[in-house]
Parts: C-alpha cells; structure tokens; sequence
C-alpha cells in the first residue's frame, strides 16, 4: 500500500492504475469504513481512500481541532484490507489559498442537518469536488448514515456532469444498534449506553410513532434533540401522503455529544 501526500505524485502513481474505486475519509476509521472499502473492492480494480480533516465543514464551534487524528491505526486498517494507495494531503496541500471558490449546494442544503450546521454542505462538496479531481475515480462511495450527504454529492455528480458512479454503503451498527461513527468515542459509559435509543426511536417512527414524539421521548431521556424528520428518500423533500419511498432521518445531542442516524422505510 502506497500512502501519497501530494497531488502530483497521486496523479503519477494512479496514472497506469485502471479503474480506480474510490472511498474519502476523514479518517480514525471503524469498521462502518472498511465495509466501504470493501464495497469499493467490489467495483474497481483500484482503491484509493483518502484521509484529511476538512476544515471547511466545521463550524468555529465544532470539533475541528479535538477531531480524532489516529493515522497510524488507520495506515494498519487499510493495508490489511487490501488497500492500493491511501491518499492523505496536507492541509497546505488541499488549501495552498484561502479557497475562496466553492462548491453551492441546493437549497436543502439548508434544511435537516444544514439548519444547525450552516455552512457544512457547502464545505462537504467543495472538498468532495477537490478530491474527485485529485483521484479522479469511477466510483466513490458513500455510507448512507451520513444520508444527506450521499443525496448532496449524487446531486453534484448528476448536475456537474462527473464520470463517477456513486455507490451507497449501508449503515454499520454496533450490536446494540448504535450506528458507527467516528464522534461515538467522545460518548462517557453511561452516554453510550443510551446512545442506542436514537435508532430505536427512529425505527418507532417508522412504525408509525409521530416525529413529535421520537422528539419528546429524546427530550425525556436527557437528550437536546435537533430534529426528527421524514423525508422523501430520492431527493429529501418533503414527504406527502401517499408516498411509499420514505426514510425517517433525526439528530440530537447526548451530553457534548452530537449523532445523527436515519431508517429507511
Ligand atoms: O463523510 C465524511 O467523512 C466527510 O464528510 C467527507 C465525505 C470525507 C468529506 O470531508
């Protein structure tokens, strides 16, 4: 496994490489990751995951600075899942200037996560973008958890007329449903022990329990609930009576800790 810190040298070793499937990270990986990568296997003869903390998609009062770095672990992740190259540029390297050009994503971009986390969306794609041109692959893949941001970067392909296909991993749960993510290790014991009812609840609205509910049951069980919306799976719209592709998304905070996760129904 080759690891590439810069454009160029990415460009080069990549350049006699075939059909590149492709999985961008911010790293500390998990095992929600390495079924990405293996989606990724499955598509292309190559894989290239990148790893780099983007500035751009945190809000001053996010966790930009405490985001867990363990490259080291992930370097050892990667090589014995069969990884080819793992790209991991310097900030300097992906931000050499202020990047003043970026990336508009659609109004809903705004709505669900984008209402408490203005200004992600618009940093998610810039990057994505970036490292689409960097890799430039024939598919990258994209875990459905962060489901807004699989239908945003769809979006972008279709519209910016990219050659890559994007491929949808499912979610990777804990035993006890916790959806996996790199934030659950800020969790104390005893916020990880209740960290799974956000999926239980969201799986109670899919049984018919009204969003208002999952909100206040949350609310009951200490959480600060940011929302609980059923949305139109396509395209995150809102869902009208009668529609039958649905997917229930929530977010909440659980002490310093925010998660997100959704079902779809
Ligand atoms: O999902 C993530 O880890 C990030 O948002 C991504 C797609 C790597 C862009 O920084």
């Amino acid at each position: 496994m080759e690891i590439l810190r810069d454009i160029g040298a990415l460009r080069g070793a990549l350049a006699a490489a075939g059909p590149v499937g492709f999985v961008p990270t911010m790293g500390n990986l998990h095992e929600g990751h390495l079924s990405l990568v293996r989606l990724a296997r499955r598509e292309a003869r190559t894989v290239v995951v990148s790893i780099f903390v983007n500035r751009l998609q945190f809000l001053p009062s996010e966790d930009f600075d405490r985001y867990p770095r363990t490259f080291e672990r992930d370097r050892l992740l990667l090589e014995a899942a069969g990884v080819e190259f793992v790209f991991a540029p310097d900030e300097l390297t992906l931000y050499p200037e202020p990047q003043t050009y970026r990336v508009q994503p659609p109004p809903m971009a705004g709505e669900l996560e984008g209402r408490f986390r203005p200004g992600f969306f618009e940093g998610v794609s810039t990057v994505v973008l970036k490292l689409f041109n960097c890799v430039q692959p024939a598919c990258a893949v994209f875990g459905k958890k962060d489901y807004q941001q699989l239908v945003i970067v769809r979006g972008m392909v279709r519209q910016l007329d990219l050659p890559i296909a994007v491929v949808a991993g499912d979610t990777t749960r804990e035993a006890d449903g916790l959806a996996m993510s790199s934030r659950n290790r800020y969790l104390s014991a005893d916020e990880r022990r209740e960290a799974p009812r956000l999926y239980r609840v969201l799986k109670n609205v899919k049984q018919g329990l009204a969003p208002e509910h999952g909100v206040r049951e949350l609310a009951r069980a200490g959480w600060q609930p940011d929302y609980i919306e059923v949305r139109r799976k396509g395209d995150l719209s809102l869902s009208q009576p009668g529609d039958t592709e649905l997917i229930v998304l929530g977010a909440a905070r659980l002490g310093a800790t925010r998660l997100i996760d959704n079902v779809e129904f």
